[in-house]
């Protein structure tokens, strides 16, 4: 099937896609999706992040090992006593979680990473969230794009310490994500995210926006 070019296509269907190939990929294609992250909007203009792309196994391996223990200790439990997200059947609910297990535990094979990261002294707040997750989200619609698979992925995160020493950053550097990018085992599909009515309102807290 060709790829879609329209952004729209491409919105309407960028999921988590956990389940990924081993099969390498090209290095012309992951700076394709490192330029379109480049191209995010960042405040101020200070580019202070930096993008680490990971192909070596030994440091994967070394930060799956807190990637899998962040699920077993906490949102693996949290997974299998919550009810579905809006949007989701409790069988749809089910595969995710099955996917989710099945990244965790291969999260190392993906092909290659891309860790999204800023340069500061100062801890990570959500200012500094903001100048990094329009490049995150520009990453993940150029991989859809071009037909690759990725998940937006902060779990390591309840292991900060650990999994940014195995990642080898800076005492000055702080990761805001772990992207895993491959080829996707299955199709990319439709997103599910429940009737948009439910989420905005116009004007006054709850009122409905009669736009939507
Ligand atoms: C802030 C954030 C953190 C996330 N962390 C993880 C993660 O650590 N592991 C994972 O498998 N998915 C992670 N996800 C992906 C979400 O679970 C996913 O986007 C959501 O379930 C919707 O799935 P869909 O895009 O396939 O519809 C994260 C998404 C966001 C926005």
């Amino acid at each position: 099937m060709a790829e879609p070019t329209e952004l729209f296509d491409i919105i309407h269907s960028t999921r988590a896609m956990r389940r990924l190939k081993p099969d390498p990929v090209p290095d012309a294609l992951v700076a394709k999706i490192l330029q379109a992250g480049q191209c995010a909007p960042n405040g101020g203009n200070t580019q202070r992040w930096r993008f680490l792309v990971i192909k070596d196994a030994a440091i994967k391996k070394a930060v799956q090992v807190w990637y899998k223990r962040a699920l077993d200790e906490v949102v693996g439990p949290r997974y299998a006593s919550s009810a579905p997200p809006p949007g989701a059947t409790a069988e749809g609910y089910k595969r995710q979680h099955s996917a989710v297990e099945y990244l965790t535990d291969h999260f190392h094979e993906a092909p290659v990473w891309i860790v999204p990261c800023i340069e500061s002294a100062e801890k990570p707040t959500r200012s500094s969230g903001a100048s990094i997750y329009p490049a995150v989200q520009n990453m993940l619609l150029a991989a859809r794009a071009l037909g690759l698979g990725a998940t937006l992925t902060t779990r390591h995160l309840l292991y900060e310490k650990e999994s940014e020493a195995a990642l080898g950053l800076p005492p000055n550097v702080h990761s805001y994500a772990i992207i895993p990018i491959g080829y996707p085992m299955g199709k990319f599909g439709p997103v599910g995210r429940g009737p948009l009515a439910e989420f905005v309102y116009q004007d006054r807290w709850g009122q409905p926006f009669k736009g939507v």
